[in-house]
């Protein structure tokens, strides 16, 4: 690896346009242009072909074969030779598709979430990528917005627990391992918070929010080792996050010292004209960089000038430096310098995609990360049955894996009908496309055929859900229920079928609430990837039980939208027994015509076993800033399978100079329990855990009252208090 000496040497040789190039990210498409002229994305640049020997890198190419051949003309172009970096959005696997991370926040497993990304990075680093835009940590609250997906949910510490173990995934044994990619935290910040759950939409939020749910997941992955960071499209606060100098320079860079690259969303940077802070291209050069914001990601601010605002002086040649300097690191963190092509291997593609290895974690990440909302008994299903029917857009189809995976061939999904088919051999299996995955379907033309079939069968499986079409970017809705014509479709058929269970997919925590009253039985599968149909299989026949729990709350309506479980309290609280239902007019915070808790809470998911919480206990109730107070809880598992539970400690803070959540979770495990097997677990509380944002604009623990309690939101099996002393 080059010494920083040798990298300043290189720096001193750049000339103002190579530096500049550096700070220049393009489409790959830009690169496979031969030397004729330039059409679609690669003109959005406005730049000449020419101007390739400079550019420092590029995202969307489309394999190693690819990579491997734009960088090596790359280097034989550029005087310097300094190679690109080959940047993806891999999100949730690359060529082996896993489940999306909204899913995996459902595991609650950050080793299984490790494993999924080593084996995604193994994948990328092979098909010629050097670095991901992944982990997304945007705290999501609304399921309106369709970007929920691709995070892990409404709870900041789980947020950054999650998003450590993904870079920690990625990363390996280090970059400049053939094996590993470099890592990219995004949206900074509050992204998620945009009004009305509406893509790209401004984030009004105070500094109260910001500091205390909205920010520490990011600072979770900058503490985790997070190589890169990108600004929202949004706005926050009514400053773009691409030039809002409080965000990126005051709290990232100085208060958190990172010291990593800053790579804009794409064409963010000329996008701060429609934001209406800029007048030109040049004023969105000048904005975006003052606010150290390194790369920008295809626009054509930075390459066209750039230079113009340095030769005024308006920028010194020594911020540009320090710029270009953290991309030439980063490089060199990646081992560029001594193999430009990384780990790109095309035939280690071919042996890695879908191989039997990262299928297998496909599909235990795809049933650690399913959760049984609901089971009045029917589930699992007896493997004994002759004739399942499977009726609903979900039946057939290989789209479960969702819009980010662009590298994933669907194709190779297993089905919710081919993984039945394989564990069940003696049964007779029917597959009905009921209903197409449109949210505006209308064609009922073949409910009729699909109930007749639930009636003569043993159990009927509603396979139904929203596509992965309508979840991730720009993709927010407001009726986020299931279609009518799946509404329908679960209606009739659970009326002649007692033994029929619900199959959900989607991307996001759909409105079910209707469904809920009646289907005998739910199980979320979110967009459970490649193995998908084998997890759903053998969860819905009993070869593994349920053990996911909901990392994103389920609204009951989308009046309730935002709903999370760590509300702030309030003067005068919903009364406990309106929490689920609507509550009369008494001068409380609740809905005259709807419960206040979502339908699915924060930490809920059943099992197939039960769990019998025996006791909870604290070494010690008083503690001081340094002390540890370690609880012990030991459980029981009372029913007749084995199972995983998680474990899921909470915080109050009785009384605090703000009003303070009714319950923050802070700490968990999770755990298996053969039938009859006792375990305890322990976890801990320290001080940091109990610290608040002050509105003198500090972090700090107070002296005073907690409780601590075990279960889950608004769900406790114990509750004990504990003092913090000074
Ligand atoms: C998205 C980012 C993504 C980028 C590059 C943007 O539209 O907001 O999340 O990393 O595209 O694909």
């Amino acid at each position: 690896m080059a010494s920083e000496a040798k990298l300043k040497e290189l720096l001193a040789q750049m000339t103002l346009d190579e530096k500049i190039g550096q700070l220049v990210q393009t489409n790959g498409i830009f690169f496979l242009k031969d030397d004729s002229e330039l059409t679609g994305p690669a003109t959005e640049l406005e730049l000449d072909l020419d101007y390739r020997k400079n550019i420092g890198s590029l995202l969307n190419f489309k394999n190693a074969e690819n990579a491997i051949k734009i960088q090596k003309k790359h280097i034989e172009d550029d005087r310097n030779g300094i190679p690109m970096i080959f940047a993806n959005d891999i999100i949730h696997g690359c060529r082996t598709i896993f489940p999306i991370p909204l899913a995996l926040g459902a595991s609650f497993e950050p080793d299984l979430v490790e494993e999924c990304c080593r084996m995604a990075a193994k994948e990328a680093a092979a098909d010629g990528v050097h670095l991901t835009f992944s982990p997304m940590v945007d705290l999501s609250r609304d399921a309106r917005w369709g970007r929920v997906m691709e995070g892990f949910g409404e709870d900041a510490y789980y947020t950054g627990v999650m998003a450590a173990a993904q870079i920690r995934g990625y990363k390996g044994k280090g970059l400049s391992s053939k094996e590993s990619i470099a890592t990219c935290a995004k949206h900074f910040a509050a992204y998620g918070a945009g009004e009305g759950g509406r893509d790209y939409n401004a984030a009004e939020l105070s500094e109260h929010a910001l500091r205390e749910y909205f920010l520490p997941a990011y600072k979770a992955c900058v503490d985790a080792g997070v190589d890169m960071i990108m600004p929202s499209f949004n706005s926050v606060c009514g400053v773009p996050a691409t030039a809002n100098k409080y965000l990126l320079c005051d709290i990232l860079r100085d208060e958190w010292g990172f010291d990593g690259v800053v790579n804009s969303d794409y064409s963010a940077v000329k996008e701060l004209i429609t934001h209406g802070v800029a007048k030109d291209y040049k004023d969105c050069a000048r904005l975006a960089f003052d606010a150290q914001c390194d790369i920008d990601m295809i626009s054509p601010c930075y390459a066209g000038y750039l230079k113009q605002l340095i030769e005024e002086g308006v920028f010194s040649e020594e911020q540009l430096d320090r710029s270009v300097m953290r991309v030439l690191k980063l490089k060199n963190d990646l081992g560029l310098f001594e193999n430009p092509y990384h780990g790109a291997d095309p035939a280690l593609v071919a042996k890695l995609e879908l191989c039997d290895e990262h299928r297998e974690i496909a599909r235990r990440a795809a049933e650690e990360s399913a959760v049984l909302l609901k089971n009045n008994g029917v589930l699992p299903f007896s493997k004994d049955v002759k004739k399942v029917v499977l009726l609903g857009p979900f039946a057939t189809t290989y789209s479960i894996l969702s819009w980010w995976s662009s590298r994933g061939d669907k194709t190779k999904a297993t089905t919710v009908y081919a993984g039945v088919k394989e564990l069940l051999k003696d049964a007779e299996v029917i597959a009905l496309d009921v209903c197409t995955r449109d949210y505006n379907d209308e064609d009922e033309s073949n409910i009729a055929e699909a109930v007749e079939l639930a009636r003569n069968a043993d159990v009927a499986i509603l396979c139904v859900g929203e596509s992965g079409r309508y979840s991730g970017e720009a993709n927010s809705r407001t009726d986020i229920r299931l279609s009518k014509v799946q509404r329908t479709l679960v209606r009739e058929v659970t009326a002649v079928q007692k033994n029929s269970a619900m199959l959900l997919f989607g991307g996001r925590p759909l409105v079910i609430t209707e469904e809920n009253e009646y289907v005998p039985a739910i199980l979320e599968m979110y967009l459970p990837g490649h193995e998908g149909g084998s997890a759903a299989a053998r969860l819905l026949f009993g070869d593994v039980s349920p053990s996911g729990k909901v990392s994103m709350s389920f609204p009951r309506s989308v009046g309730q939208c935002p709903v999370y479980y760590n509300r702030t309290q309030t003067n005068r609280p919903p009364r406990a027994q309106y929490l689920d239902v609507p509550s009369p007019h008494n001068f409380t915070s609740a809905y005259l015509d709807c419960g206040t808790s979502p339908l699915f809470t924060f930490g809920y998911g059943l099992s197939y076993t039960t769990f019998r919480y025996d006791s909870m206990t604290l070494d010690k109730t008083k503690m001081t800033k340094e002390d540890t107070i370690k609880v012990s809880v030991t459980l029981t598992n009372t029913g007749n399978v084995g199972a995983k539970e998680v474990v899921q400690l909470y915080l109050h803070d009785l009384v605090a100079s703000t009003a303070k959540p009714v319950q923050e979770f802070k700490a968990f495990k999770k755990i298996y329990l053969e039938p009859g097997e006792t375990k305890t677990v322990e976890l801990e509380i320290n001080e940091p855990m109990l610290k608040l944002w002050t509105p003198k604009g500090e972090f700090i623990s107070e002296p005073g009252e907690f409780t601590v309690s075990v279960g889950y939101a608004d769900h406790f099996h114990f509750t004990e208090r504990f003092e913090l002393i000074d």
